[in-house]
Formats: C-alpha cells, structure tokens, sequence
C-alpha cells in the first residue's frame, strides 16, 4: 500500500466493520462466481500498458486477470476502505511480486488517483456506484473514451420474489446503501457513461459496460502516468 496514510480515512466505519467479519473467508465466498469476474474484466477490454482502477478492490481477486490484461508496461491501482481486505490484497501483491500493481487504503471518494485512467472496474462494488462524490472523482480521472465496467447484486422482477429473498440475504452481507438497487448502474449513465447491461441469474445479477465519453472540464484527452494528490 502506498502514497496513503495507514489509517483510513475517517466514515465508512459500517462499511469497514462489514468487511471487518468477512475478510478471511470472503474468497471463499465469491469463489463460485469467479465466471462473472472473468466475463466482466473481459468487457474491459484491456490493452497492454493500460492503466485501470479497481475500485473497491476487496481482497484483490480480480488484480490477477487485470494485471495480466495490462501486462508489465501497464498499471493497476486497487483502492479500498476495509484495511482486513486491503491487507490480503497486499499479501497476494507481495507474493506474486508485481510492480506495478499498487494499492491505496482509502475511500474512493479520497483516494488519490492517477491523472488519467484508461479503464475503471466497479465489481459487487454497490456502495461505491451509488456515492456521487466517489464516481465524480473516478470520472474525473478517466480520459475520454475510458472503459467502465460495473457489475453486482440487483433486484429481480417483483414476480420473482423468492429470489429476491435471496439476493436481499446477499446483500445484507455485503452493501451499506440499499438505494438504486433496480439499476444500480444508472448513476455511471447519468455522468456520461454509454453503457450497455446484460443481466444473469435470473435477473439478479448485472454485467453494465461502457465507455466514458464526457472530457473533464479543462483537461487534455491523454493518459498521463503522474498521481494526483488526495483533497
Ligand atoms: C463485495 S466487496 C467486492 C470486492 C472486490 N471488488 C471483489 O470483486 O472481490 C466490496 C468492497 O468495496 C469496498 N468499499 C465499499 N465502499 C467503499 C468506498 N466508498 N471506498 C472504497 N472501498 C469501498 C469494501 O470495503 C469491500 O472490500
């Protein structure tokens, strides 16, 4: 973890704690639903040298497939609020000895970003979607043109009710917010990104893909390697 202090910033302690519980056996958890992080990092569609932001990057599943996706010459920074999740995220960094991957143990909303993203990935990162400032302040970090990729729990048809006993168990166990659960991603398309959504599991489950398309105010269209700092 670096370029953020090792305290995380203050809020989000219902969050933390949440996660506080799940940490250890959170993989576990998610192991039978690997096939949606591989499909939806797919929907990225990385190149080599890219630089992508894995926001809410838990315990850094997904920094495998988009560290090889970015190849040596790219970057992937992970950010996320829970220290117990961040800090398997770490170990897996160190093991594997990667480089470029870096991780910050920060909201979203404060974390410091690269200048100029190509790609931002939202994966079962509900509370993430539905805070303006946090997706202000990830859009103000992609170039034009970017790719966003945001996936996670939904609402069903209300004819489906008992599968919405299930996913509402679901989300107990991992959601802070429960507001804009219809369609989550909604708040990506009404800050300018195109997105298109295909749904699993009944209804469920949502795959949203895009690409950001609006220029943040009085900034170029080029990816820039530099950081800038956190407000
Ligand atoms: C369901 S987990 C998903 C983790 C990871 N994306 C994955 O696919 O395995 C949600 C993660 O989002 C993090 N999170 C929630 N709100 C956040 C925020 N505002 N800023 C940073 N991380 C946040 C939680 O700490 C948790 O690790």
């Amino acid at each position: 973890m670096d370029k953020e202090p090792a305290r995380p910033a203050p809020g989000h302690e219902a969050t933390r704690t949440l996660y506080g519980w799940r940490a250890t056996s959170y993989e576990l958890q998610l192991a039978p639903y690997e096939f949606i992080r591989r499909m939806a990092v797919g929907q990225l569609k990385l190149r080599s040298g890219d630089c992508v932001l894995d926001l809410g990057c838990g315990t850094g599943m997904s920094l495998p497939l988009l560290r090889e996706a970015v190849g040596s010459a790219g970057r992937v920074v992970g950010v996320d609020v829970s220290a117990d999740m961040l800090v398997l995220a770490l170990s897996r960094v160190q093991r594997e000895g990667w480089t470029n991957v870096e991780l910050r143990c920060a909201a979203v909303e404060d974390a410091a970003l690269p200048q100029r993203a190509d790609a931002a990935f939202f994966h079962f990162t509900h509370d993430v979607l539905q805070s303006p400032s946090a997706l202000d302040r990830v859009l103000a970090h992609l170039r034009p043109g970017a790719r966003v990729v945001a996936t996670g729990l939904k609402w069903t048809a209300p004819g489906l009710a008992p599968m919405n006993l299930l996913v509402g168990m679901h989300m107990a166990q991992s959601l802070t917010r429960y507001e804009g659960l219809a369609a989550p991603w909604q708040p990506l398309q009404e800050r300018g990104v195109q997105m298109e959504v295909d749904t699993l599991m009944m209804g469920t489950i949502f795959v949203a893909r895009g690409t950001y398309m609006r220029a943040p105010v009085g900034q170029g269209s080029r990816t820039r390697r530099g950081d800038s700092p956190a407000p």
